[in-house]
């Protein structure tokens, strides 16, 4: 599944730190944290139906990254807010957009990876483009992937942060294979996620997905475990090994980007998707629902 340019975003105006740029202009500095060390935090967030979908979980998502990475000079959730609004106004943007809003710890002073070098507050990017989900309505192939996903003792996946090497890795393998994604293991062998999006299958009218030990907790990811809950649909969260992910009636996976994507086939071995407990298309006709009346109100 590759993205292809969409010639609506050519004249797309992005915000950066509230000053609104044509997309050509829109540049950091060579000193900025974000080039220096991938040193920053980032959401994906979607606009349906003149809403932001969990807004207010993303910017609290993203607040506690940058917490947790010791940034200094954080802008408050309404400010980020306003630059968010602002950019979707300026590009007349309602629906079908997604926003890559990332915050780096800013410029440093001098290049080196020392955060006493960043003295002038964050940089707060605001790039949102027209984006239809990724996937559409066909499902997915997986390969698994050698790179394991960083578990809590080497990078905690809590962190939503733009140091996307690990995820990146595994992509390339996926390419190489020809699958679509990769599904990547923890340390001890355990399906984590994939390198994109949270991972979800269905046993026995039951949704099973791996502890968010070495995954992120992915919004969508809990939505999917809430909307389960209201329908009275029993939820696992456990250790899965690749052979019960080989032998799930369905598998999914999640995320902001690609919403619920099926999963057609890992490893070369068919998933045979089926409908019978029509739990996967229950859960999409909910999560649909909610992205219509769930978000946050656009104030233009
Ligand atoms: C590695 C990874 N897993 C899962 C997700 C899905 O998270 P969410 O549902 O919050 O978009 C993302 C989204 O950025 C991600 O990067």
């Amino acid at each position: 599944m590759q993205q292809q340019f969409n010639p609506k975003n050519e004249n797309i105006l992005v915000s950066i730190n509230g000053k609104l740029v044509p997309r050509h202009e829109a540049k950091v500095s060579v000193f900025d944290s974000s080039v220096q060390g991938g040193d920053a935090v980032w959401e994906g967030l979607r606009v349906y139906h003149g809403r932001i979908f969990c807004l207010d979980e993303h910017l609290t998502r993203l607040h506690e990254s940058a917490h947790a990475m010791m940034f200094t000079g954080i802008p408050g959730k309404e400010e980020i807010k306003q630059a968010i609004f602002e950019t979707l106004q300026a590009n007349g943007m309602r629906d079908e957009t997604h926003i890559r809003l990332t915050l780096t710890r800013g410029e440093k002073i001098t290049s080196g990876m020392d955060p006493r070098l960043n003295q002038k507050g964050c940089t707060l990017i605001v790039l949102a483009e027209w984006k239809k989900p990724l996937y559409g309505d066909k499902g997915v192939t997986l390969i698994t992937s050698s790179v394991r996903r960083n578990s809590p003792m080497n990078i905690d996946s809590k962190i939503h942060h733009n140091n996307l090497i690990n995820n990146i890795l595994a992509k390339i393998e996926a390419n190489i294979a020809g699958a679509d994604d990769a599904l990547m293991l923890d340390v001890h062998g355990f399906v984590s996620e994939t390198n994109a999006c949270n991972i979800f299958m269905i046993k026995e009218g039951k949704l099973i997905t791996p502890h968010a030990d070495a995954c992120l907790p992915g919004i969508t990811r809990r939505k999917v475990l809430e909307l389960a809950g209201s329908m009275n649909i029993p939820t696992i969260e456990k250790n899965i090994s690749l052979t019960e992910m080989y032998n799930a009636e369905t598998v999914f996976t999640t995320g902001t980007m690609g919403e619920l994507t099926p999963v057609d086939g890992i490893d070369g071995r068919r998933i045979m998707n089926s409908t019978v407990s029509g739990i996967f298309s229950r859960i999409q006709q909910g999560f649909n629902l909610l992205t219509k009346t769930a978000g946050e109100k656009l104030p233009f």
